[in-house]
């Protein structure tokens, strides 16, 4: 079995090389190796890899800076996943895609579900919309379109590391408390990946993300809490929650994103796994 994994350098991508199984041939392509919207370039590289199956990690993930550039973030997250799927359907390949949960608007209060109507309130989510409805309608039993949410690991920019660093620099630290969602690592999306690489009768659309719900405000009072158990970090920050509007920035963001794993855990036999479980290992492991 041979695996192209494209974004390799990215937070998830780390995860999924760490995690590579045994008997698997792995080829990682960085940005500066692959870029996904070169069409050129992804006929060159994967027509000489012939891959059985492509994780696609690559992405545009700035969610405030797409706001300012659009055009960039299209081009990424949706072009990037159309030319790569057209590669699949002309070879004897399958795609596994990441998108995310930011394809919804928030105005639910209970999970998503794949069969919800995705209403995205921002570019980078309107970028990801479009770029898995290209992939899926390209490529509708090739590709399995895996959407999940508030990714986080010990390496790489995202909440937990930044928190972990501002705990030690300030003194107090305002936090958004109305928008909830499920922290995940890349990691246990990884290990779930890498089950759906083995899964060519998996194709579709199917959410996954860690158990449980919180808000961001929650999750930075248990990163405080756990890495102070876990590291014995000595952090005297306050942690002051706040309303979104009262945090300024570009995009606007769902306030309630938390997706149902249900319909791919029943699948891959996954048990679900709460956050706070995970926040514990990422610590643990860093
Ligand atoms: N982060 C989250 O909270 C979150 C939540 C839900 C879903 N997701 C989705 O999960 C996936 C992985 O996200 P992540 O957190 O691992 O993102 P990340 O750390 O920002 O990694 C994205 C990677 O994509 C690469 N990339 C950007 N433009 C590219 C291009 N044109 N060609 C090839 N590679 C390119 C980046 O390389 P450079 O750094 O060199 O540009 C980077 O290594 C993405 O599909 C994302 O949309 C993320």
């Amino acid at each position: 079995m041979k695996v192209v994994l494209l974004g390799a350098g990215g937070q998830l991508g780390r995860s999924v090389q760490e995690l590579q199984p045994e008997g698997v041939e792995l080829i990682s392509f960085t940005s500066a190796e692959l870029d996904i919207t070169n069409e050129l370039q992804i006929t060159e590289k994967l027509d000489a890899a012939r891959p059985n199956v492509i994780i696609n990690a690559a992405a545009y993930t700035q969610v405030d800076k797409a706001e300012e550039e659009p055009e960039l973030a299209f081009r990424v997250n949706a072009l990037g996943p159309q030319l790569i799927a057209q590669w699949v359907a002309n070879n004897d390949s399958r795609l596994i895609h990441i998108s995310t949960d930011f394809v919804f608007d928030g105005e639910k209060t209970t999970p998503y579900v794949e069969t919800d109507k995705p209403n995205p309130v921002n570019v980078y989510g309107k970028s990801k919309l479009e770029g898995e409805n290209n992939v899926l309608a390209l490529i509708p039993d090739k590709a399995a379109v895996v959407r999940t949410s508030w990714l986080y690991s010990n390496h790489g920019a995202n909440f937990m590391n930044t928190m972990l660093r501002l705990f030690e620099e300030r003194d107090s630290l305002s936090i958004v408390d109305d928008q909830v969602g499920s922290p995940t690592t890349t990691s246990a999306l990884a290990d779930v990946l890498w089950k759906l690489v083995g899964r060519a009768d998996i194709n579709g659309l199917y959410h996954w993300s860690c158990e449980g719900e919180v808000s961001w405000f929650g999750f930075a009072e248990a990163i405080k809490d756990e890495a102070g158990v876990i590291r014995g970090l000595e952090a005297n920050v306050e942690l002051l929650a706040i309303t979104s509007d009262q945090y300024s920035a570009l995009a606007v963001r769902p306030k309630y994103s938390v997706l149902s794993s249900s319909k791919l855990d029943a699948l891959i036999a996954e048990p679900a796994i709460h956050w706070r479980e995970l926040l514990i290992v990422e610590l643990n492991n860093s």
